[in-house]
């Protein structure tokens, strides 16, 4: 079946970023429609011989490297990594991120927090001038969810946003679960003119688990388009 450009942009985005993963090498396992790519390319490595083993930021992600048979481990038993590869619903050019479209940016952020490198892939429409365009996801605990979102609303007004966090239904309209048990507030923005301010202020709520905002974690960013690509960032 052939892919769509936008899928053929993240599989050439994807391959780009498997060839920095050599023999030995602790990678952390993105999640999404492109790092699902990264694991299919890096499944056929193993098969022919890489040695490498795979800590991967989300049950699904658990479940497609499990399939292919890439050697698997944890963070408890392999708590420092060479190199983190995964996707991102926006990035700018100060490879400032937005993650959490899938919902599982609190495993990604903490085992891209325990790697030496991490690698962001991309298709070209992921990079904006200025974050915000994706909503913004803010993983909640259930405990005091609308005492929360009030917290989350308030914070969002003083920094002058939007201020309408809503909460995330799943597939089946019930609220959406992620991995970790908590639930998600996604924040329709616009513009963030000032991530790390957001990033401080939502990390002071005590019902916020994480935010999607992804500061100072991504080395650099393979980023295809229709023919380029291109590598922003240490490679
Ligand atoms: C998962 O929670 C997200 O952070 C994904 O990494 C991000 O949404 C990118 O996904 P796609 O590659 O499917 O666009």
């Amino acid at each position: 079946m052939s892919l769509s450009p936008q899928d053929e942009a993240k599989r050439r985005a994807a391959a780009r970023a498997a060839e920095y993963v050599v023999d030995g090498m602790r990678v952390g396992l993105g999640t999404g429609s492109t790092a699902a790519f990264l694991v299919e390319i890096l499944g056929a490595r193993v098969r022919e011989g890489l040695k490498m083993v795979g800590v991967p930021t989300s049950e699904a992600t658990r479940a497609q490297a499990a399939r292919l048979n890439i050697p698997l481990s944890t963070l408890d038993e392999t708590p420092e990594l060479d190199l983190t590869i995964d996707g991102a619903d926006e990035f700018d050019s100060a490879l400032r991120l937005i993650k959490g479209g899938g919902g599982a940016l609190l495993r990604e952020k903490i085992v891209a927090t325990a790697s030496a490198r991490m690698v962001v892939i991309a298709d070209r429409s992921k990079q904006v001038a200025m974050l915000g365009r994706f909503p913004l996801p803010v993983e909640v605990d259930r405990f005091g969810l609308e005492s929360t979102r009030r917290q989350i609303a308030r914070a969002l007004g003083e920094l002058g946003l939007p201020a309408a966090p809503a909460l995330r239904a799943g597939r089946d309209g019930h609220v959406f679960v992620t991995d970790g048990g908590h639930a998600i507030f996604d924040c329709a923005l616009g513009a963030i003119p000032r991530p790390e301010a957001l990033a401080a202020r939502l990390c002071a709520i005590p019902g916020v688990v994480e935010h999607g905002l992804f500061i100072g974690l991504a080395t650099s960013v393979v980023v295809a388009g229709p023919t380029e690509i291109e590598t922003l960032g240490a490679s």
